[in-house]
């Protein structure tokens, strides 16, 4: 990948918190100061993991010195597992413990776990609280840290629990990425795969070859601006952003969450692109242009599960509603469509 992107790019984010989204390099260096714009003088609460905690959370932490800040700091152990009630009511005990107030700010840093379990607790606490997201992984750069979505799992499912809350600013830094193991930086691309079916601009920047990750970062967060500005509770056009996630549920589910969410969601793209084409929604020759713009993100992308499975494992997702379940169908890209079928056919319509 080449790199002729310019240094830092803004991305104002109307929901009903209003905020901005930086991407470039080099921005944990000045965390502090780009907080002070938003937080003014306060405590900062930050909630990490212990893989980002021995990474970058003395450096943020300096940073927050330097802008005169007092911060404390939570960690937890890395990891899905960790996204429980218990981690989160640890973090508000730790929040009350330090007397953090309604006018102090939590600082998320890390990927999606780390943001959606601190969001939520921001969310939460004293009945919500300012918070910052600085997302570490590409998955949490282009879809997670974006349109306040914050949630932790029960033991019946991933993110059900939980509540929108937009933050006060997203910082991505894309410098952390190359900390990545290469297993979690393609976890993120399948997320990149799912912006690339609904958006032009990703779609040909993935399949025109080289280019710079901070575009990709810019061109995903644009289009789910776009989307979260219409439609930030999910009533009608957010729920285009569930691309290929109602069999991507079914698959982490089935490999009891050891199959990562992006790596699901390409699955599920493929599960996806190939009902939509025997369906007739898309030709043979859209067909494999999309698998192609899938495997350029992910590499080889084989699914473990027969259909019948995932549709089975599919049906404790959010997104059923009674006897019916919003299937996102792919017309062309950038022409996804909800549907909406009875769970009955769920496996049928899939196969
Ligand atoms: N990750 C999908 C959404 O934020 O709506």
């Amino acid at each position: 990948m080449t790199s002729n992107f310019c240094p830092v790019k803004k991305i104002r984010v109307k929901a009903s918190g209003e905020y901005d989204v930086l991407i470039g390099r080099n921005l944990l260096d000045n965390i502090g100061s780009l907080i002070k714009e938003v937080a003014g003088s306060c405590k900062i609460a930050l909630v990490t993991d212990d893989t980002v905690n021995a990474l970058y959370a003395d450096k943020v932490l300096l940073s927050l010195k330097n802008a005169g800040y007092t911060a404390v700091k939570f960690v937890f152990p890395h990891g899905e597992q960790s996204k429980n009630l218990n981690v989160y009511g640890q973090i508000l005990n730790f929040l009350a413990e330090n007397e953090i107030t309604r006018t102090d700010c939590l600082v998320a840093l890390g990927g999606g776990v780390v943001g959606d379990m601190a969001g939520f607790a921001a969310a939460s606490f004293l009945r919500g609280i300012k918070y910052v997201q600085i997302p570490t992984t590409l998955l949490s750069q282009i879809d997670s840290s974006v349109g306040g979505k914050t949630a932790i799992d029960l033991p019946l499912g991933k993110n059900l629990v939980g509540a929108f809350k937009q933050p006060a600013l997203v910082v991505c830094d894309v410098d952390t990425l190359s900390s990545l193991p290469k297993e979690i930086f393609i976890d993120g691309m399948g997320e990149a795969a799912k912006y690339a079916l609904l958006d032009k601009k990703v779609y040909y920047l993935i399949c025109g070859g080289e280019y710079a990750i901070e575009e990709l970062v810019y061109l995903s967060i644009d289009y789910k601006r776009r989307v979260v500005e219409t439609d930030e509770f999910e009533s009608g056009l957010r729920k285009l952003l569930n691309l290929g996630h109602t069999p991507a549920h079914g698959i982490e589910n089935l490999s009891g969450y050891t199959i990562p969410h992006g790596r699901a969601v390409a699955m599920g793209l493929d599960i996806i692109l190939n009902a939509s084409f025997k369906r007739g929604y898309i030709s043979k020759n859209d067909y494999v242009n999309m698998l192609s713009a899938v495997k350029k993100c992910v590499g080889e992308n084989i699914c473990p599960y027969e259909i019948e499975k995932i549709a089975t494992a599919a049906l404790s997702d959010k997104k059923r509603s009674g006897d019916y379940i919003t299937v996102i169908a792919v017309h062309g890209v950038e022409d996804c469509r909800p549907e909406k079928i009875k769970v009955i056919e769920l496996a049928e319509y899939l196969k």
